[in-house]
């Protein structure tokens, strides 16, 4: 079992039938072993899927992709790790475009989410371990709603492939392009192309250059101008006359 046309992504893949959490089980194997870089850890069903800040992540056995692949990306300082985020969500987006490609616009909402007519089809969940000034691994996890038919009532913003107007597909044939997507964007980053690749994430970015609301940390809402991500990932906003960076668990972006 591995991926075809890829150099070293999905060259191993640990599939399981059913796991806690496929990132988990990567930092297991990381704790214990130095498994080949590209090793994939995917599960047709996580019982704890794990959602940043700490949320849980919603994986029917099946219907969706929750795959985490291991990477030593040692050539990244760690103060540029922001772009393994921009390179993991590109991927997802190229691969969703791929499969959907008369479908809604897919967006990406900051720092990765992955977004179709307003509604979230992906998520990522990064994990990386620093040593010093540079990365030593990363566990890139993503979570793909792809076959899902009807979301839980507790999810009104979720949304997969299939409701976005796409086909009932093969979960290998997207997971295998995901794997692809990845592999090509994470060698872009090597390459040093971070340029290019953080304009494309801006370009797709909801709320860069546009204004939307926003609850600060407090409870105030504000109408703010995204203006990009600064180094230590943050979200940069424009308010008040003044520009402002937020993290993750600090800002909350309202939808429209
Ligand atoms: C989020 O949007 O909050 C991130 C969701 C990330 C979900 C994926 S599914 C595969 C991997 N394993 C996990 O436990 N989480 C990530």
């Amino acid at each position: 079992l591995q991926y075809k046309n890829t150099l070293f992504i999905g060259k191993v893949v640990h599939a399981f039938s059913a796991l806690p959490s496929t990132n988990s089980h990567a930092q297991e194997l990381l704790s214990k072993s130095t498994p080949i870089e590209g090793t994939v850890i995917t599960a047709a069903e996580q019982t704890a899927g794990r959602g940043q800040i700490g949320s849980r992540w919603y994986s029917p056995a099946s219907l969706c992709i929750s795959m985490s692949v291991i990477l030593y990306p040692r050539f990244l300082e760690a103060r540029r790790q922001f772009g393994l985020n921009i390179i993991a969500a590109l991927a997802v987006r190229d691969t969703v475009q791929h499969f959907l490609a008369d479908g809604p616009p897919c967006r990406v909402k900051w720092p990765n989410d992955v977004y179709l007519a307003g509604k979230k089809v992906a998520g990522i969940l990064i994990q990386n371990q620093i040593a010093g000034r540079q990365l030593q691994h990363t566990i890139i996890g993503i979570g793909l709603n792809v076959n899902v038919e009807q979301f839980p009532p507790a999810l009104p913003l979720a949304i997969s492939l299939r409701q976005a107007g796409g086909a009932l597909y093969d979960l290998w044939a997207v997971e295998e392009a995901l794997g692809r997507a990845l592999e090509q964007r994470y060698l872009a980053l090597r390459g040093k192309q971070i340029a290019s690749l953080q304009e494309e994430y801006y370009e797709n970015l909801l709320g860069y250059g546009e204004s939307c609301r926003y609850l600060l940390p407090g409870g105030r809402e504000v109408v703010a101008v995204g203006k990009g991500v600064d180094e230590d990932g943050r979200l940069r906003l424009w308010f008040d006359g003044q520009e402002q960076a937020f993290g993750l668990k600090e800002i909350q972006w309202l939808p429209d």
